[in-house]
């Protein structure tokens, strides 16, 4: 039997795997090394093991100590994962754009989470790196973790993942893809494949607007929705000697890929990974030698930690990443081109007795209510008008209004056509009828166009 001493001996060896759905006659195959692996999910894990022990080493780490690491989540994990195994405490830095995800796995790593405003330049005196600086020189023992600039990231993966991914392939490789932030992994690994067999290519991917690509066009602020990766600025990790190629992919490229990797090999990894493999097969189809030498990309993270982001289709809606490769339904499709039937309704004024043969006549049992001017009221329905009927046995009660009846239920929920799907499924929990709500071409106003049953929605969700 074999067994580890403590989670540290988990780090590394991780997994490689052929991509068999990306092969293409000629060109090389595509293999990831699956980062996500790592105990605490992520290539970060070799990178804190590094640092912890380096600085208790160096005896700067003494037991009793609290880190305080400035991180957009990976690190953090690792970092708050490992914490307790050098007897010390951890917070964690992180701006607000970190997944909701990453923040709890730093909590229930047993970490104390400072969460800053996301989108301010490392030198403003609110950035999660200045508040992890400041808090860590006000603590008594405090030892503070920066985020682009340690050595240990770049040797970490030189010593640890280089190796490891040389003597996986057998030292067959071709090219090398990875994400860049620090570039630490980039060239970490670059270097050792390079020492080993300089015809190796090393092509880093990062995401549009990002530094690296056009170092002259420097300190140009970018923007982008995946974590951890991207710099406006060339960080001293990065390698020139190493790094033949550096190619920029979009976010939507990123994700779609990253989605793609899910659905058709089973590999959850995040949007650094999906970003790192569109760019290896942009290198492939373009630069690549043609042969079966193959390619190996690093995947850094696992997916998991990305479920309410890039793997949600509220979010992806709501960040406009929807397009042509949305996998997003709305109401439209429910309703389609369908011809609905004419729209039966009752006016508010009208009494209790034209609401009845308006719903015999028709054969439904409800009905939307509107102002004489066509704006909705609420719905009636055919129990509503029969409890108000059978507890009234003054003659003449089916002449009163339906506003004078109180027959009118106006807790009745809207729908607009763009509506996700899901959501209409969410509120048919807690309700049986919604009102369907269309733009008026001649008003500009919104007005009733429909009524959507439990039994609409069952029928579609059926046919499906
Ligand atoms: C998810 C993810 N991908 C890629 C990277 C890039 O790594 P590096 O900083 O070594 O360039 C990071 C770094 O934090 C990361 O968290």
């Amino acid at each position: 039997m074999k067994t580890d001493h403590s989670i540290l001996d988990l780090i590394g060896s991780t997994p490689i795997v052929r991509l068999g759905n990306f092969e293409t006659d000629a060109l090389p195959p595509l293999y990831a090394k699956l980062e996500s692996a790592n105990p605490g999910g992520s290539s970060k894990d070799r990178v804190a093991k590094l640092i912890l022990q380096n600085a208790r080493e160096s005896r700067q780490l003494p037991t009793g100590s609290t880190i305080v690491v400035a991180a957009e989540g990976n690190l953090g994990i690792s970092l708050a994962m490992l914490a307790g195994e050098f007897e010390c405490q951890c917070i964690c830095v992180t701006p607000e754009s970190v997944t909701e995800e990453k923040i709890s796995l730093m909590r229930a790593l047993g970490a104390r989470v400072v969460v800053t405003p996301a989108q301010l330049s490392t030198d403003h005196p609110a950035s999660f790196v200045k508040v992890a600086r400041q808090m860590s020189a006000e603590l008594d023992k405090g030892y503070f973790v920066e985020p682009y600039e340690n050595p240990a990231f770049l040797e970490s993966h030189y010593r640890s993942t280089g190796a490891e991914i040389w003597q996986q392939m057998n030292g067959k490789i071709s090219a090398y893809v990875a994400p860049i932030a620090s570039a630490g992994t980039l060239c970490g690994v670059g270097r050792y494949l390079k020492e080993k067999d300089p015809g190796i290519k090393v092509i880093g991917v990062e995401p549009l607007g990002s530094a690296y690509a056009k170092p002259e066009a420097n300190q140009q602020p970018f923007h982008t929705r995946l974590d951890g990766v991207g710099s406006t600025t060339i960080r001293p990790l990065f390698d020139a000697a190493v790094v033949d190629d550096i190619r920029q992919i979009s976010d939507r490229v990123a994700i779609s890929h990253a989605r793609e990797l899910a659905r058709s090999q089973g590999i959850l990894v995040g949007g650094s990974s999906g970003l790192a493999l569109a760019g290896a097969l942009e290198y492939r189809k373009t630069a690549a030698q043609p042969g079966s030498v193959p390619i190996v990309i690093l995947f850094a993270d696992s997916g998991t930690r990305y479920l309410s982001t890039i793997f949600d289709d509220r979010w992806m809606h709501e960040a406009q990443f929807g397009g042509e490769d949305s996998v997003h339904e709305t109401l439209n499709d429910l309703l389609g081109s369908e011809i609905r039937p004419a729209l039966i309704f009752a006016y508010e004024d009208e009494n209790v007795d034209q609401a009845v043969a308006k719903l015999s006549a028709a054969g439904v049992s409800q009905l939307p209510v509107l102002t004489r001017d066509e704006q909705l009221v609420g719905i009636t329905t055919e129990f509503r008008l029969l409890e108000y009927l059978l507890n009234q046995k003054d003659e003449g009660a089916s002449q009163t209004t339906l506003t004078d009846a109180n027959v009118i239920d106006e807790d009745v929920p809207t729908l607009d056509r763009d509506m996700p799907i899901d959501d209409v499924l969410n509120l048919f929990s807690q309700h049986q009828t919604a009102i369907i709500m269309e733009d008026d071409p001649f008003t500009g106003k919104k007005r009733v166009s429909g009524i959507l049953t439990q039994i609409d929605l069952l029928d579609y969700l059926a046919k499906r």
